[in-house]
């Protein structure tokens, strides 16, 4: 069973105009796999629900974890003025992360703040993958990170100020990758496109799926998703992203 528990912020830094940095010491890091996510705690007590957010880059020997998010209401808004020395509440590690698999050519995708929790498995691979990377604008964050792991870094921007002019599907085709098996996370469309391609292809495709959540710790089927099978317990086309996922194998789940 995950306490809850009080982290104490160790490194915080504003990334762009809207993504902030939070580096946390907590216990939660000593468990921690790549693809999974904590719930964040507000402090102020009329926001009870968590915010869910992926988790970056752990260290163990520090016992800290590295959250990377964009700012888009109340909860990122108040994470983003906590400084070096705050504490945070948060409960973790949840969800089921990525489990790489034997591959000569494995392509990591991630897609806006689906990039980050991306930068923990390509550090896990040690550098042993080809990351392809879609950003709005050329306005990009964590590239250097990714560079850092040894892997061989291409970057799609949507106004083409960086990288290939589309999506990271166009990327992907443009600079002719290898790929045998795809791990990916961002926003739905672009999972569609890379599960088209992964059929195209015949090779499997893992989807991080961040939907919104309000438990964030499967009580509350507020987060289900629909599958292509039926689930043992519940008897429907359903699984909940916060306990059965956030990873999945895209054939499993109707995106
Ligand atoms: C498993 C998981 C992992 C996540 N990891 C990250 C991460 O690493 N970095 C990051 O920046 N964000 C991540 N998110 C999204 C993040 O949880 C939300 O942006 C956050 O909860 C918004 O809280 P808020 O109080 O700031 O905004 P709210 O006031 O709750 O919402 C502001 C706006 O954002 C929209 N919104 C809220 N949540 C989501 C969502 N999940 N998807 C799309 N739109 C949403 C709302 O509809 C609303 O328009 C993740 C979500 C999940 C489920
Ligand atoms: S958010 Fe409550 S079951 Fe997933």
């Amino acid at each position: 069973m995950k306490r809850r528990e009080t982290g104490i912020v160790t490194e915080y830094a504003q990334l762009t105009d809207d993504i902030f940095r939070l580096v946390v010491r907590c216990e939660a890091a000593m468990s921690a796999v790549p693809g999974q996510f904590c719930n964040l705690y507000m402090k102020d007590s009329g926001h009870l629900l968590p915010r869910p957010i992926s988790i970056c880059h752990i260290d163990t020997k520090a016992s800290e974890l590295t959250f990377v998010y964009r700012v888009v209401g109340e909860g990122t808004k108040a994470f983003s003025k906590l400084d070096t020395g705050a504490t945070i509440d948060l409960l973790g590690p949840l969800g089921n992360g990525f489990t790489p698999i034997d591959a000569v050519h494995p392509v990591l995708v991630g897609g806006g703040v689906g990039v980050p929790p991306m930068l923990g498995l390509a550090q896990a691979m040690e550098g042993k993958c080809t990351v392809v990377l879609g950003y709005r604008t050329a306005e990009t964050f964590l590239l250097e990170e990714f560079e850092k792991t040894g892997a061989t870094v291409v970057i799609a921007t949507d106004d083409g100020s960086h990288g290939t002019h589309g999506t990271v599907v166009d990327a992907i085709r443009e600079n002719d990758i290898d790929l045998d098996v795809i791990y990916s996370c961002g926003p739905k469309p672009m999972l569609r496109a890379l599960k088209a391609l992964a059929e195209e292809k015949n090779i499997p495709c893992y989807v991080s799926m961040e939907e919104r959540m309000a438990c964030g710790v499967g009580a509350c089927l507020g987060c289900v998703c629909e599958t292509k099978d039926v689930d043992d317990h519940s008897k429907v086309h359903n699984k909940r992203i916060c306990k059965d996922g956030p990873v999945f194998e895209a054939r499993e789940v109707i995106l």
